[in-house]
This record gives structure tokens, sequence and C-alpha cells, in this order.
């Protein structure tokens, strides 16, 4: 029995102890800076999360929307990165400015690629990749949201936030002057 009080004594000294040395010191303002980069960040990835998914609602029905006349139907890739042959398809806003692109696409400016390993288009690649445009979105490259739809939701939603490194900006920035990062239109000279 005594050496039982013993114990629990020494229990509620230890608790106690923890108790106010925790108490005392709290979170140090790195730790507190570091909780607030964290909500931000997690909440920053709720936002991102919520555009993807608006955009793949969005795109329902791209088939059916316009195209350039200079690169209509499917076309040979100029580099074969999601696939050998390619069609690409615009929304409205887009095509709206045609004739008069004056170097920047308008906010709520989508394009759609779809990727082949064949001419006729029987063999299509199981994803498709979009650009939006988005004001105020990431200026430093050129306010385009990217992201890849798997067909039949295979594969999660990817390469939007927090799979940047998959490196869509990167490839496309070399389009950045004059045609606002749509390779198409740089690769092969097409005037928008
Ligand atoms: C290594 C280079 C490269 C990478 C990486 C790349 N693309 Fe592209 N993309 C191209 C090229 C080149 C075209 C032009 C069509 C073609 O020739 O295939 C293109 C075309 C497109 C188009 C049609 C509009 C345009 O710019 O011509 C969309 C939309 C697109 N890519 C989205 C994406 C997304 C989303 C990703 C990342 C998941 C991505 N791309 C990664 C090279 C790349």
């Amino acid at each position: 029995m005594k050496r039982f009080s013993i114990l629990v004594w020494i229990g509620l000294f230890l608790s106690c102890s923890l108790w106010i040395g925790c108490g005392a010191s709290g979170p140090t303002d790195a730790e507190k800076e570091k909780a607030a980069a964290e909500k931000a960040a997690a909440e920053l990835l709720k936002v991102e999360k919520g555009r993807a998914e608006a955009l793949k609602a969005a795109v329902k029905g791209y088939e059916t929307w316009g195209q350039h006349p200079k690169f209509k139907g499917i076309q040979k890739s100029t580099d074969g990165t999601h696939g050998a042959y390619v069609q690409v398809w615009m929304n409205d806003k887009a095509a709206a400015v045609m004739g008069k692109f004056s170097g920047t696409f308008p906010d709520g400016s989508i394009f759609v690629k779809r990727g082949y390993d064949d001419k006729e288009g029987k063999k299509p690649k199981d994803f498709i990749t979009l650009m939006q445009k988005i004001k105020d979105y990431d200026k430093p490259n050129g306010g385009w949201f990217t992201l890849r739809i798997w067909d039949n939701d295979k594969n999660p939603l990817s390469g939007w936030a927090p799979d940047k490194k998959s490196g869509c900006i990167g490839c496309h920035s070399s389009a950045k002057e004059k045609y606002d990062y749509i390779r198409y239109l740089r690769d092969l000279k097409i005037t928008f």
C-alpha cells in the first residue's frame, strides 16, 4: 500500500511538472509560423483542388468545341510528348479572339489536347491535358492552370498544383513570347 502511494505521488509529480513545463513555454514563434504556413498551404491546396474539379466539369463535351482551321482534326505532334498524333480543341472564350489575338488569351480561355498513337485516332491515349487561363492566377507563368484528366477516372487528376514538377509549364514556356504558352501556335508558326 505504501509503495503504491509513493508511485502515485511520483506519477502526479511527473505529470504536473510536464504540464507546467509545456504550459509555461508554449509554442515558439518559429513553431507558430510553421503552423500558419502549413495551414495556408492546406487552404491553397483546397482552392486548387476546387479549380481542378471545376475545370473537369467545365470541359464535358469538349469534342464538340472549335479548333484552329490550321490545326484541325488529328495532327502530327511536333514533339510526341503526349502521343505521336494529337488533336487540340478550344472553348468559345479562346476562339473569340481568333483573328484579333493580341499576345494573351482572355480570362477563362481553355485548350484541350488528346494524344493518339495512330494517325486515324483509333488508339487514343487514356487522358487529356488542359490549360485554363485564370485572371491573376500564377502570374509568373502566364496565368495558366494546367491539368491532366484520365479517362474514367482511372488515375487521380494530375498535372495541377501538387504536381507542378510534372513540368507542363516548363515545357510550354518556350512558347511564352508571342504565343502565350500555346505550343502548337509557336511550333508551327500559326497566327491566331
Ligand atoms: C516536353 C514538352 C511538353 C510537356 C512537358 C507538356 N507539353 Fe503540352 N504540349 C507540348 C507541345 C509540343 C504541344 C503542341 C501539340 C503537339 O505538338 O503535341 C502541346 C500542346 C498542349 C496543349 C494544347 C495547346 C498548346 O499549347 O498547343 C495543352 C492543353 C497542353 N499541351 C497541356 C499540357 C499539360 C497539362 C501538361 C502537363 C501535364 C503538358 N502539356 C506538358 C509540349 C509539352
